[in-house]
């Protein structure tokens, strides 16, 4: 699968070669590829269409960062500069726009594309679409749980999705399996979310990326909208992240409020409730150790630091 990317990114263009190797050198967790090939395992025997899809969700999932980091302003990932840092962002974007053609070839040139494409093609529109909401709602600041679940199912489930119904295709799973592995993929990625998003009030210098961006780009995630709950009214509060640029002290105070309602309780039980959902969702899964790894990887988020 890791053999697949590296060739399937190969380019004449000296510059894009070179940032493709920097970025490949440092690959993350490659949680899309793992979920998608344990599912296909859990439900068939795994092929060649098995390992395009894994290495496509990855190559999508990489894209994605790049252009996230973009959106972010963010300056660091897996422990090295983002791509954006490094070049620009004119380049960060053209080089994600790259890495998500060569998921879209890597689909392409399998037997059951014409099936397939259309999950991973639904994914890319989620994603914008999570995106753009998401950034809707920084500049007003009235985000609501509601909409904070809507936003991390666009941005994040939708792409664990992808992975895990491919995977379920790429062994002609039958239908009731291929429903059981997207509800798994469902709440798992917005355990993931969560944990994410807790991480970034919580996370130490382990997990490679800067922490506390979230009130900085004025997102209001889990956490915050959980110490918020305590309060009668919200709107001091939420005015307080509308003028965080102008006033840089607003990120300590919002940060220590969060922290002091609660609100990494608050979300961690949110977390508890989706994990056991994704277990649930195993349910009509035979019993084997793919099955038992897909448990594992749903409660790993329940303690993960990176
Ligand atoms: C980061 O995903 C983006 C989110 C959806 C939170 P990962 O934490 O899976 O990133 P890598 O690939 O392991 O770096
Ligand atoms: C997830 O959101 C990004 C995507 C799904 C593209 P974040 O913005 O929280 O991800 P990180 O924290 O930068 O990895
Ligand atoms: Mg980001
Ligand atoms: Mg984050």
């Amino acid at each position: 699968m890791r053999e697949l990317i590296r060739a399937g990114l190969h380019t004449d263009v000296a510059l894009l070669e070179d940032v493709n190797g920097q970025v490949f050198a440092h690959s993350g967790k490659m949680l899309r590829p793992l979920i998608s090939l344990l599912v296909a395992k859990a439900l068939g025997e795994p092929n060649d269409d098995s390992l395009h899809y894994a290495a496509a969700s990855e190559l999508l999932h990489n894209a994605t960062l790049m252009h996230d980091d973009v959106a972010d302003e963010s300056s660091e990932r897996r422990g090295a500069p983002t791509v954006s840092a490094m070049l620009g962002p004119s380049a960060a974007v053209l080089v994600g726009d790259f890495w998500l053609a060569k998921a879209v070839e890597t689909v392409f040139v399998t037997e059951r594309f014409s099936r397939v494409v259309k999950f991973f093609s639904d994914t890319l529109s989620d994603l914008a679409e999570g995106e753009m909401y998401q950034l809707e709602k920084a500049s007003s600041a009235d985000t609501t749980e509601e909409d904070y679940f809507r936003i991390i199912q666009c941005k994040t489930a939708s792409l664990f999705v992808a992975a895990a119904v491919s995977g379920a295709c790429s062994v002609d799973a039958p239908e009731e399996l291929q429903e059981a592995a997207k509800a798994y993929a469902t709440a798992l990625g917005t355990a993931f979310q969560i944990k994410d998003d807790i991480l970034d009030y919580a996370g130490s210098g382990e997990l490679g990326k800067p922490v506390g961006m979230d009130l900085k780009e004025q997102k209001i995630t889990l956490p915050l909208i959980g110490a918020l709950s305590t309060l009668e009214d919200e709107s001091p509060v939420r005015d307080k992240l509308l003028h965080i640029h102008e006033h840089p002290e607003y990120c300590g105070q919002l940060h220590s409020f969060v922290i002091e309602r609660g609100g990494i309780e608050y979300a961690a039980a949110r977390l508890q409730e989706y994990i056991d959902k994704a277990v649930d969702a195993l349910r009509p899964v035979p019993d084997s150790p793919a099955r038992d790894a897909l448990v594992e990887i749903a409660r790993f988020n329940a303690f993960r630091q990176v």
